[in-house]
């Protein structure tokens, strides 16, 4: 089973979230847990090494003879349970394999999440090479990614500009991750409305967050509060 998370705006926390999801349920599953890193923070956010190993870009991008079990092999275990599939070099490719990958992941037995980063295209659907026959972009690799998931959680502020795409995302979202900010005249109900979700999982915008993350010390210094949520969340 997997969780995607995902944003309609840059900068709304979802790499955080699927990071610290991911550690938070590796800690409390036997099989331990999976982050899918589509996006290439994990290992920053993480505080572990990039690797300089080939990753998801690399493995959709090669010939379907190089098969699902390959994908295996590129996971590495970057804290006790706790495997991270990092996203490799260069543009994700290839809906076709994206697909194969989605079911892979749709199979899985410990709980994986993917970080599939913001989906909107800025500039209108036409813009992307969705056409027929024009290559699939990044985006279109990632919201097959996404599309496979069992929980599909858009990750959001309760701001205007946000509510604005989300009302118009490319994804329907079976749940939001709210990002509460003190001072937002909009409230979760509001959020749930537009969205047509409900809110699975509030998180504070902590001004300790961001200074870790800075400091590259995400994972030693989460917040207790944050870090009950996500195990609250943590998908059955
Ligand atoms: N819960 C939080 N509280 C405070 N700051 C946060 C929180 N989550 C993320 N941030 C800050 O926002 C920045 C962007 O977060 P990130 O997860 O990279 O967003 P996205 O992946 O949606 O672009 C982070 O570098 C961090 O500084
Ligand atoms: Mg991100």
């Amino acid at each position: 089973m997997y969780v995607a998370c995902w944003s309609v705006k840059g900068g709304s926390g979802t790499s955080v979230v699927a990071a610290l999801a991911a550690r938070r349920w590796a800690a409390n599953a036997d099989a331990g847990a999976l982050l899918v890193d589509l996006c290439g923070d994990g290992a920053g956010l993480l505080g572990v090494p990039e690797p300089a190993t080939p990753g998801v870009a690399d493995w959709l991008s090669v010939g379907d003879e190089v098969q699902i079990d390959a994908l295996r092999r590129l996971e590495r275990e970057v804290a006790a349970g706790l495997f991270l599939l990092h996203r490799g070099a260069g543009p994700l490719q290839r809906t076709d394999r994206a697909d194969v990958m989605a079911g892979e992941l749709a199979a899985e037995h410990r709980v994986a999440v993917v970080d599939g980063g913001c989906l909107w295209r800025a500039g209108g659907e036409e813009a992307g090479g969705t056409a027929a026959g024009a290559p699939a972009d990044d985006i279109d690799v990632r919201r097959r990614i996404v599309a496979g998931a069992d929980r599909s959680w858009l990750v959001t502020r309760a701001c205007f500009l946000s509510l604005r795409r989300a009302a118009r995302a490319p994804l329907q979202p079976s749940g939001v991750v709210l990002l509460v900010e003190p001072g937002r005249p909009l409230t979760a109900g509001d959020v749930e409305d537009v969205v047509g979700a409900p809110v699975v999982l509030r998180l504070d915008v902590d001004p300790s967050v961001a200074r870790a993350v800075d400091a590259g010390l995400l994972t030693s210094r989460v917040p207790a509060a944050l870090d009950r949520a996500l195990a609250q969340a943590a998908p059955a």
